[in-house]
């Protein structure tokens, strides 16, 4: 293990395997023989200065240091100001927060709660899914893997991970995404205008190669969102609308102090509203596919068709939750990596070479996206809940503290890899001896897909569905980019935003 190469600067408070022991009981562990005397309080754990009342609130305010968290760098600002741990305390109900950027640190963590991980930031799904729909007279055993906790969260994921997670299983999708990304293809050559560019929504565009894509995967059928005269009104239209909507309120509404934890505000109301929407939408959806369910050979049922036969409630929870974390996540770091290669014409030429060799193998490929997951991630960080307190860097962290991991912040550091902001898709292939193999990196500076029991459940499928629709743009266009790089905005996700100044020539 590489992990042995770096100097532990953290010391746990329990021995691990009493700790699993324990939580196999309780989940949360109680702290016994600690020594937290030796260690310095939370209070002095570097941070914003607080005022007496407001605690920390004025930082969010105009010219306050999280007054703008859209800026992608704030977390590598606020790393430089404060250091590898920085302290936020509680506010109007949100707990409190420490951001990581020590690798060794990060990686207790994510190791030590990987019993059953608490991943915090979604509570507004969680309570729209149980308490408002319950207020409605609905009741559901389960929020789905995005909110879920606990045992509900083992159970469900234990149940879908054979589905979703299998090699085997997400090949059979290979031949129709390929088709998808085909047919996107044909769409994006009529749409280009007389300089071969496609400057109107085109990120909207590549939500809809993503929602395509997706949908087919989970219900097995296409949902023919490429149609010339899809109405600006059709069920798609809306989901990929809805969908943006929802992660842009999830980050005022679960990332920041809000009062909607207490009583209900516009923005609760809207959030819910929305939340209401995307279920319809997705019911819709999920009717489509079970339309097409009959006589279905298994390389063209969908998850929802495979599920179904397992657990009905599962099923349309892991279709609904499918059709929310696939759309804007997929098309981001497409976005992302046709920028990064539209600046690289070598590297371009170099995955077309590639591409068109027709080798089954596609090294060069996989390592572009990698690469653009490191410098564009379309998650800038990740998260779990303390379930014990811990000795970190010296600082006692108690129990349910949400702990962030700037994964995206420690991924751009010369400390952590070398000519941290180039470029380099080679970084992924080189050997050992050379001093840009990636190897040499902390393993837990990049998690692009998160870590554990708990890292994306989506991840293969995302990964073929861009490997096969990254393929097909390079095969077939020519991709250039001309004026200033394209601003970034940190939300609940990272966008890059417009205008898209791509050109995309026919390849010759
Ligand atoms: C580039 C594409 C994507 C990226 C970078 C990404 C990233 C992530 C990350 C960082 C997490 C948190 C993992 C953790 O807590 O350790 C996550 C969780 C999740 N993702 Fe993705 N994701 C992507 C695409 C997808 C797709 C296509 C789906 C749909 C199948 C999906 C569904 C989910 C779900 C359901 C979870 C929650 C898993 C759980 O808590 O058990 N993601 N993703």
């Amino acid at each position: 293990m590489q992990t042995t190469k770096f100097k532990s600067k953290i010391k746990p408070l329990f021995n691990l395997a009493v700790i699993n022991k324990e939580c196999t009981r309780t989940v949360a562990v109680a702290s016994t023989d600690t020594k937290t005397e030796n260690l310095k309080p939370w209070k002095e754990i570097p941070g914003p200065s607080s005022l007496p009342i407001i605690g920390q609130l004025h930082h969010f305010m105009f010219g306050g240091v999280f007054s703008n968290t859209e800026d992608p760098e704030v977390f590598s600002k606020l790393i430089k100001g404060y250091g590898p741990i920085i302290r936020l305390d509680s506010m109007f109900g949100k707990a409190p927060m420490i951001f990581l950027s020590d690798p060794e640190s990060v990686a207790f963590v994510l190791r030590s709660e990987n019993w059953f991980p608490n991943r915090p930031g979604f509570q507004s799904l969680e309570y729209y899914r149980k308490d408002y729909k319950k207020s409605k007279g609905i009741k559901i055993n389960a929020t789905g893997l995005i909110s879920d906790q606990g045992e509900v969260w083992k159970e469900f994921r234990s149940t879908v991970n054979p589905v979703m997670l299998q090699p085997k299983t997400i090949k059979l999708y290979a031949t129709v995404l390929d088709e998808v990304a085909q047919d996107m293809i044909v769409r994006m050559r009529a749409n280009r205008d007389e300089n071969n560019m496609i400057t109107k929504d085109f990120d909207k565009e590549m939500n809809l190669w993503a929602l395509e894509s997706i949908a087919t995967v989970a219900l097995g059928c296409r949902l023919n969102c490429f149609e010339r005269n899809l109405p600006a009104d059709s069920p798609e239209w809306q989901l990929i609308q809805c969908v943006h909507d929802l992660f842009t309120i999830m980050n005022e509404i679960d990332f920041k102090p809000n009062l909607w934890r207490f009583f209900s505000t516009p923005l609760y109301k809207r959030a819910m509203n929305l939340y209401e929407r995307h279920e319809n939408l997705t019911k819709y959806f999920i009717k489509k596919g079970k339309d097409n369910l009959k006589n279905k050979s298994d390389n063209e049922k969908g998850v929802l068709e495979k599920l179904l036969e397992i657990n009905e409630e599962t099923a349309h929870i892991m279709a609904s939750d499918m059709l929310l974390a696939g759309v804007d996540t997929a098309a981001n770091t497409v976005i992302a990596t046709l920028y990064l290669l539209a600046k690289h014409p070598d590297k371009q030429a170099k995955l077309r070479e590639e591409i068109m060799s027709n080798s089954e193998r596609r090294p060069y490929l996989r390592a572009c996206i990698k690469e653009s997951l490191r410098l564009k991630p379309v998650v800038s960080g990740n998260a779990r809940k303390s379930s014990k307190t811990y000795n970190i860097l010296g600082y006692e962290v108690p129990k349910d503290v949400d702990i962030i991991f700037a994964h995206q912040a420690m991924s751009v550091t010369e400390e952590n890899y070398p000519r941290a902001n180039e470029y380099i898709p080679e970084r992924w292939l080189a050997s050992k001896d050379d001093p840009l193999y990636y190897g040499n990196t902390h393993p837990f500076v990049y998690a692009p897909f998160g870590f554990g029991a708990r890292s994306c459940i989506g991840r293969r499928i995302a990964e073929l569905e861009m490997d096969t629709f990254v393929a097909r743009l390079i095969e077939n266009f020519q991709v250039e980019w001309f004026g200033p790089p394209p601003k970034t905005v940190q939300q609940a996700l990272n966008y890059i935003k417009g205008p898209y100044n791509f050109v995309f020539n026919d390849v010759k």
